[in-house]
């Protein structure tokens, strides 16, 4: 079947070339484009090329050049509906199954026109607001006074709309007052369906951008102190829907960073980007969900900092964005803005925007590189909850950290949280550790880790065998380390899957007693057998004479850590239903050693 040229060019819209070209080409930045080694044809400088603006590339070695479709066709063989897919898969794209019913072609060619009337409506907000009208005069004071430059206003194509009830409508008078309300540009009357108003009157507009670069709908503030509603936005239309849209991204992904900044006001995102923060993108007074993480994803963003108001409906947003978030794998850090202001200030900064006015950006990307994850904001909205100086209230706090960190995929940062908890909590590591797994799940997780060992079992028999090697040389060339080893009791005869290479480190063991340095040939006369004697040839090849106590310190742990780790794991395979067995095992899996000589 043939696509429609417009789901064809969604699809390219959502699928930035550098973006998906970094998946298989490394690509450097030089004077304006990405250049990388050409994955067409073999070659050892660079002359691959890749132009974000024109989402074009092209190889001045072997000629070959295109969009993203000619690139995924090539790289994967594939023709173009294959390569479509997979486009379309990437960012979770649904293509239409079949041909195209009547009724979608026309939903599909009324939201074009939508988005057409939407772009001739921001342009003629635009120029109202530079023309010589009395109320453009003062909407630009406006902006003045709340600090915004000119130069951003005419970047994020700010506007004003006329104080008047058909300045639009008259405006595009050839066009059919039913296509405006559909495009969420006019409203009809209630009693009178023949009559109709510009839906935006009087507000300063804020035209909101989706990633194919289309003006979907609008944001409209009011500058007077009247008690209307502060912001209206372009209803749900067939073209526009708010929890689709960040407002600033299509600025935004132009900063190229794989941070993005999330904050919660139009004018936040402006004050942001005017102190620099280019990075900055708005939710439209909706939470945080999947299609906002999915556009996130598409611009290069791999994590987020969450700056939330600092009233309770910043902390209940923020809370809520986390979920969908996680989920996307994306990193989250969380800065609450009332809490960044220093004691001088009587109020503190209710958001970014008041923030900057007060403070510059210098602090702000301070307290940003210092924010801290979302895990430690939830830990400390519980701790608020709990009284810790009763049992119970450290029992009930530790219990609900311990969940929120059962999310964590980080090893290492639940590793971190688990010693801070502990402190807080006055208890042991240990504990929280097992009610953490308890949280997990355990024997799920222990089920699950079998399996993709054993998917992977001949790809890390390879490793454990190579760390087997490395941990007998190193215990059988170092009495030291031998001896270090053997205090530990980390490793012992079961872990090294028994056999000569339990004989060899119970040998290693019995050496080290005697503070002695053994030699390859030393340690093959304790053997007979051709076999075992390659075995030990085998040990000793490829192994570098190490002398450095630090080198050896590191090669000891970590090849006892892998040795260990895969026991542990094939134990866990091996022990079904006992819940105490598999958390220790569990535990014994994921910690390292610390063994020093
Ligand atoms: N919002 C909305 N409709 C409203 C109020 C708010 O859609 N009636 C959304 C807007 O996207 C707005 C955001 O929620 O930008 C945050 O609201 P608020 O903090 O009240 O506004 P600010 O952006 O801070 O605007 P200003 O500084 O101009 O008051
Ligand atoms: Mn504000």
């Amino acid at each position: 079947m043939r696509y429609p040229e417009e789901v064809v060019q969604e699809v390219l819209a959502m699928n930035d070339i550098v973006q998906v070209i970094s998946g298989y080409v490394v690509l450097n930045q030089r004077s304006g484009n990405h250049v990388g080694l050409c994955p067409f044809h073999n070659e050892k400088s660079a002359s691959f090329s890749v132009r974000q603006s024109e989402q074009f590339f092209y190889c001045f070695g072997c000629n070959v050049g295109g969009s993203v479709l000619t690139f995924i066709m090539k790289i994967e063989n594939l023709d173009f509906v294959g390569a479509l897919k997979v486009l379309a898969d990437r960012v979770g794209y649904r293509l239409p199954e079949k041909e195209e019913t009547v009724s979608a072609k026309q939903q599909r060619a009324a939201r074009e026109i939508s988005a057409e009337l939407n772009k001739q409506a921001a342009r003629f907000y635009f120029d109202y607001l530079y023309s010589d009208a009395t109320d453009a005069v003062f909407a630009r004071k406006y902006l003045e006074e709340r600090g915004v430059h000119p130069t951003l206003a005419k970047k994020f194509g700010l506007g004003l709309s006329p104080s008047m009830w058909d300045g639009l409508i008259k405006h595009m008078s050839e066009v059919s007052p039913e296509k405006l309300v559909a495009a969420g540009l006019a409203t009809q009357n209630r009693t009178d369906a023949t009559k109709h108003y510009d839906r935006f009157r009087s507000r300063l507009m804020f035209p909101i951008i989706d990633p194919r670069n289309r003006v979907v709908g609008f944001g409209g503030r009011v500058m007077g102190g009247n008690d209307e509603a502060k912001y209206i936005n372009t209803p749900e239309t067939s073209l526009f829907h708010k929890s689709d849209n960040l407002y600033g991204l299509n600025l935004a992904r132009k900063a190229r960073t794989s941070e993005l900044i999330v904050v919660e006001g139009y004018m936040d995102v402006l004050a942001m980007h005017q102190w620099g923060f280019t990075n900055a993108v708005g939710v439209l007074g909706t939470a945080l969900n999947d299609s906002h993480v999915r556009l996130m994803k598409n611009a290069g963003c791999t994590s987020v900092v969450l700056i939330m108001d600092g009233d309770d409906a910043g902390i209940r947003a923020t809370l809520r964005a986390i979920p969908a978030l996680t989920k996307g794998g994306i990193k989250i850090k969380v800065l609450n803005i009332s809490e960044q202001t220093s004691k001088e200030y009587s109020k503190a900064p209710k958001d970014p925007d008041e923030y900057l006015q007060l403070h510059g950006a210098a602090p702000l990307a301070a307290a940003i590189k210092n924010a801290k994850s979302h895990v430690a904001f939830q830990v400390k909205l519980e701790m608020d909850k709990f009284d810790l100086s009763t049992t119970d209230g450290r029992v009930g706090f530790t219990t609900e950290a311990a969940k929120l960190l059962a999310t964590l995929p980080s090893a290492i940062e639940t590793e971190a949280y688990v010693a801070e908890i502990s402190k807080i909590s006055d208890i042991s590591p240990g504990a929280i550790f097992t009610e953490i797994d308890k949280q997990r799940g355990v024997v799920s997780t222990a089920l699950q880790t079998t399996r993709r060992h054993m998917a992977q079992t001949s790809r890390t028999t390879h490793g454990i065998k190579k760390a087997r090697e490395a941990l007998l040389h190193l215990v059988l060339t170092q009495h030291t380390a031998a001896a270090a080893l053997e205090h530990s009791g980390y490793i012992g005869a079961a872990e090294l899957g028994g056999g000569l290479y339990a004989e060899l480190l119970a040998l290693a063991f019995a050496n080290a007693a005697q503070d002695k340095q053994m030699s390859r040939t030393d340690i093959m006369s304790h053997f007979d057998s051709a076999e075992e004697h390659r075995s030990i040839v085998e040990i000793f090849i490829d192994q570098p004479m190490q002398h450095d106590k630090i080198a050896i310190e590191k090669t000891l742990n970590e090849a006892a850590f892998t040795i260990k780790r895969a026991w542990a794991i094939s134990e866990m395979s091996n022990t079904e239903n006992d819940q105490q067995a598999l958390q220790a095992l569990g535990l014994l899996a994921r910690s390292k050693p610390q063994i020093s000589i």
